[in-house]
């Protein structure tokens, strides 16, 4: 291995967020989820990130949107500590880092997901160029460097849906890295995402904070149990198409992680007055039309609007005649179902 081949040199990627259908919530130490999870990578929205590794050794420089962010550099300091038994060459270099989102900060989007991706993806790749990864390991190492930033990030460098967490009927299933799920039936795989951003105030509790509400939660144990059932039912599900399945899951569990959040000590309420009116707004809308529209929330008051390509006529119009005259301020942010993070093909700046 001769460090020299990676030294001044951009490894670049794009990765998007990703939305749980099963949802992670709970860990145990080492990052490890208490339960599965599944969610589907989105498209439009991403991070994009540049590494360079330079001689300056374990020197750690972070930019956000072409401006220094000292911050983040310093969670990104102890997180590189934490991959260095992983990646033994850290310890030798230093590392300097830009980045971007092309969503607003502001969007109500999980941004850990998309960030750790894209920084694991390119970490991988510079494991990869230094000849100690090989191609096919390189996404289940992108996944575990991943998961050791941001739970959720492990999901994101597969495109379409990937379930994370050791679930027994589901081959190569593990709580180290996520798997891409395959088949995907084509109204899973050209599934949309319409975003209800109903808040774009800063998340009131932490993820690790929320997590840790499980540790001492009276239905903690049942609730692991669920996320196992559902997450086993999905290979399934996606093959066959099962919108209605899916659809009942989703709802499920995105109301599910609220109630056990509301049944948290000390509680914690995360739904905005909007975010009832639109999940109201959508229920009237299934029973209306009879249509399998999904919808979920993560741990914010933001809801996921998850139709097939073929209800997108519809789901137009439930835009115009249901969200539009919602008093208080909607945005809504358009994705789909993505087909995975790209290399960003960077110049040679330094
Ligand atoms: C509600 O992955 O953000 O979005 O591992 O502490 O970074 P950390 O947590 P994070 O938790 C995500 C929780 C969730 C559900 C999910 O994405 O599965």
């Amino acid at each position: 291995m001769e460090i020299a081949a990676i030294l001044n040199k951009p490894f670049g990627w794009r990765c998007s967020p990703n939305i749980a259908i099963v949802k992670y919530w709970g860990k145990l130490p080492g990052q490890l989820p208490a339960s599965p999870s599944v969610s589907m990578t989105l498209d439009q929205s991403a991070t994009e990130t540049t590494v360079w590794f330079t001689d300056r050794k374990q020197v750690v420089e972070f930019e956000f949107d072409g401006n220094p962010a000292p911050l983040f550099a310093a969670r990104i300091r102890s997180y590189l500590e934490s991959v260095s038994g992983l990646l033994p060459w850290l310890l030798q270099v230093g590392v300097r880092i830009s980045s971007r989102n092309n969503f607003p900060h502001s969007a109500g989007i999980a941004s850990s997901a998309s960030a750790f991706g894209a920084l694991a993806l390119c970490l991988a790749d510079a494991h990869k160029h230094l000849g100690l990864v090989d191609g096919q390991q390189f996404y289940p190492l992108a996944s575990r460097l991943a998961r050791l930033g941001s739970g959720s990030a492990s999901r994101s460098v597969f495109g379409g849906f990937a379930l994370w967490g050791e679930t027994p009927s589901v081959e190569g299933s593990s709580n180290l890295e996520a798997i891409a799920l395959q088949p995907v039936h084509q109204v899973f795989s050209r599934m949309h995402d319409m975003i209800v951003v109903v808040s774009d105030q800063k998340k009131q509790v932490s993820s690790s904070a929320g997590h840790a509400l499980m540790n001492r939660h009276p239905f903690a144990g049942s609730r692991y149990e669920q996320a196992r059932q559902r997450a086993s039912l999905m290979p399934d599900v996606l093959a066959k198409g099962d919108l209605e399945t899916f659809s009942r899951v989703t709802i499920a569990e995105g109301l599910g992680l609220h109630a056990l959040m509301l049944a948290s000590d000390p509680p914690v309420n995360l739904l905005h007055p909007l975010s009832v009116e639109v999940i109201q707004l959508a229920d009237q809308f299934r029973l209306q039309t009879r249509l399998p529209l999904a919808y979920t929330l993560d741990a914010g008051p933001n809801v996921h609007l998850l139709y097939p390509e073929e209800m997108k006529p519809e789901m137009d119009r439930f835009s115009r005649e249901y969200l539009a005259p919602l008093s208080g301020t909607v945005k809504i942010i358009n994705d789909f179902c993505g087909a995975g993070p790209q290399p960003l093909s960077v110049q040679n700046n330094d």
